[in-house]
């Protein structure tokens, strides 16, 4: 790899010892970063910060903004509000004195029980991958490094650090890495490894991934970290091609940075036995004596590690931090809460409507729920956030409305499982509820009765997800079934708002007037959600995760998920999400890329204007304004021998189109959608008529045209 001549010389200045700081982590004395380089003062090599992310800035003991999940972001289908998220938190970042930001999750979604799915953005690696791409462009933008995580198959948390993804090379390759690529070509800076193993070997061992795919392949010039003590080795890893180990510190300094200095590592309970590896588990530090001793031994030649310290320093050099040039940044500010709120708002998924929303301004309305009177910032783990301020649903709604609201939370409110209550035992994300809410009834009746006299029965329902722990299966916890099925027999204008981070059963479905979902849209839940409701924004939102029925995934069969013996075979190969369901024929709650409008738009002349762009006219028939996500989907012709999907989502665009209007979108259509990977001739494009399919949704084909290849 070239390297200027500045970064050429400091390598060749660095003594061994020196270089070895620079490639394992240490105590950050501010105690803000959640890994932490020392840097090399003799040279004036200043210190790195890195930060955790990927919903907002996270420093303990102090807030920033709180931006809607990840999920909820990409439910936008539109890039550029990744680009503006990414620079906001690139801005806050600086604002904290961060230098590398631990983010964007970008993991495909597999299984709709991950933990961590609200952290990464979808089932489709072309939707995928545009959300990647705008997240590390905006983060970069502001000149902090961005960390795209987790490479590789961490599709799930059960057993995260010792379980390997049985994948074959056409899945990795089509469906899990092309996130990463994407990633790598906008070019972040860093990558950061997954704890899991990748067909038996650690990832952070891997060479085949870390070098020969990411470095050599693709032309990755960052740094590759590893995640959170997920280093497993110091030759293997190494040698592999990973260069930066993190956090790097020994169990007595990790007690001193979570302030027990008292306390013995042993002594905490993680919870769940594999949530992370510990240094007593997985080794610690191993980037400093054992490397030291690996290169005197010859096990690792001593270059490695110069390119592993050039890796480091050429990507300080890249952003500034080596001139001490971190930009000054800014927090909380009215342009980051509107950002926040626009994303919020713009990621909300109209479900279905039977004509119940938007709410009338001077409706009376009926809030229930245990969901609705905190703001829901996200799940639990290391994305966990504190916001300066936030609007719990219910007082969203209440500041909208011109009827009377009357909140009683019916059932007991939901545990939100956070990572650090587990080890710390507080908790880090408390919401204060309002006072006028904090006294409101528990008891069912009462929200049965307030539904039964208000015009409208609004009733806010949550999932609990967190890292390090997958959902058990995909039913609302708690009884908020019963509590939306005793409202819904009250009131025949019940409205559900869904806060969860992907798909919930809806045992109730038929029984209520309309249904959104709202993920976790962070601190700015009341006003996007009452501004959606109300109709003041049209609702824009797409799901990038289909909602099926749970027997229906692929993840039926425990060697499929979540898996035997620590191996969990990816059976379904390439068939993730959409695919899998096409395939199969399912009955559907929700496709992919589905959500209702406000307005109603008619698609008329699709035509290809070039090899890879495809055309329509949209026209609004609504008498309202409206925004709409114009879908393409390719469907590959039949080849003899090769199992492809029905249909593979190829690109978007999102636009606003005025009643009565039409607008001319262009979408641009992914090569990835006409590619598949064959294992032994690579990358190919088949010869044939390719169907061109442009429409509402995976399900809801509005127009039809093709191309040759
Ligand atoms: C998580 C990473 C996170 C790191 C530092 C790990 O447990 O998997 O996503 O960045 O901790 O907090």
């Amino acid at each position: 790899m070239d390297h200027s001549d500045r970064i050429a010389d400091l390598v060749e200045s660095l003594t061994r010892a020196e270089k070895l700081e620079l490639v394992h982590g240490a105590p950050d004395p501010d105690g803000t970063a959640t890994g932490y380089l020392p840097g090399v003062d003799r040279l004036g090599v200043p210190e790195l910060k890195l930060a955790d992310g990927p919903l907002g800035v996270r420093t303990p003991g102090q807030a920033a903004t709180a931006f809607p999940a990840s999920v909820a972001l990409a439910a936008t289908f539109d890039d550029e509000l990744g680009r503006q998220q990414g620079a906001a938190i690139g801005r806050e970042a600086n604002a904290r004195d961060q230098d590398v930001l631990l983010g964007p999750g970008l993991n495909l979604i597999r299984v709709p029980h991950c933990g961590r799915n609200f952290e990464y953005f979808s089932e489709d690696p072309v939707l995928t991958g545009a959300f990647a791409a705008a997240v590390v462009e905006g983060l970069q933008s502001e000149d902090v490094v961005a960390t795209p995580k987790h490479f590789v198959a961490n599709n799930q948390e059960t057993r995260r650090t010792r379980v390997s993804a049985e994948v074959d090379e056409r899945a990795l390759r089509e469906c899990y890495l092309p996130g990463f690529r994407a990633a790598a070509d906008a070019g972040a800076g860093a990558m950061m490894t997954s704890y899991n193993c990748v067909n038996g070997t650690h990832v952070s061992d891997h060479r085949r991934l870390l070098t020969e795919i990411l470095k050599d392949e693709w032309g990755f010039e960052g740094f590759v970290m590893s995640d959170w003590f997920g280093t497993e080795s110091a030759v293997g890893a190494a040698t592999a091609g990973l260069d930066l180990e993190m956090p790097g510190i020994t169990g007595e300094e990790m007690m001193e940075a979570f302030g027990m200095p008292d306390q013995e590592l042993s002594d905490i309970d993680f919870g769940n036995a594999d949530a992370l590896p510990t240094p007593e588990t997985a080794g610690t530090r191993l980037f400093a004596e054992p490397l030291d001793e690996a290169i005197d031994a010859g096990d690792v030649p001593e270059e490695r590690l110069d390119d592993m310290v050039a890796r480091v320093l050429g990507q300080m050099e890249r952003f500034g931090v080596l001139d001490g040039e971190r930009k000054e940044g800014e927090i909380d500010t009215p342009e980051h809460r509107e950002i926040a709120e626009e994303v919020a708002t713009r990621g909300t998924v109209l479900l279905e409507n039977d004509d119940a929303l938007p709410l009338d301004d001077d409706a009376d309305l009926a809030v229930v729920g245990p969901a609705a009177n905190v703001a829901m910032l996200g799940g639990g783990g290391s994305s966990e956030m504190t916001a300066f301020e936030e609007t719990a649903t219910v007082d969203g709604i209440r500041e909208r409305s011109d009827g009377m609201v009357t909140y009683a939370q019916g059932v007991p409110e939901i545990d939100i499982p956070s990572f650090f209550d587990d080890i710390f035992g507080d908790d880090e994300t408390v919401t204060d509820a309002d006072p006028d809410t904090d006294s409101a009834s528990v008891a069912l009746d009462d929200a049965v009765e307030a539904a039964r006299s208000d015009d409208v029965a609004v009733v806010v329902v949550q999932d609990a997800t967190t890292e390090a722990e997958d959902r058990e299966d995909l039913r609302l916890p708690g009884e908020q079934d019963e509590l939306v099925e005793a409202v819904a027999a009250a009131s025949d204008r019940t409205v559900v708002v869904l806060q969860s981070s992907g798909p919930v059963e809806l045992p109730w479905r038929d029984d209520v007037a309309a249904v959104v979902e709202s993920w976790y849209p962070g601190q700015a839940d009341g006003d996007a959600v009452a501004s959606v409701l109300y109709g003041d924004a049209d609702a824009a939102g797409r799901l990038p995760v289909t909602f099926a029925p749970e027997s229906e995934y692929p993840a039926t069969e425990p060697h499929q998920y979540p898996g035997v013996n620590d191996e969990v075979h990816y059976e379904e190969g390439v068939f993730v999400g959409y695919r899998h369901f096409d395939a199969t024929d399912a009955e559907l709650t929700y496709p992919f890329g589905h959500g209702l409008s406000y307005a109603e738009f008619d698609y008329q002349d699709v035509v290809m204007v070039d090899d890879e762009t495809v055309r329509v006219t949209v026209e609004n028939i609504s008498e309202r304004d409206g925004r709409e996500v114009v879908q393409a989907y390719v469907r590959p012709p039949r080849v003899a021998d090769v199992d492809r999907p029905r249909r593979e989502f190829a690109g978007h665009t999102a636009v606003e189109i005025p009643a009565g209007h039409s607008v001319t979108v262009d979408v641009a259509l992914d090569d990835l959608a006409f590619r598949r990977y064959d294992e032994s001739d690579g990358w190919t494009v088949d010869a044939g008529a390719y169907g061109v399919e442009v429409g509402r949704s995976s399900r809801d084909v509005r127009a039809e045209t093709g191309v040759s290849r």
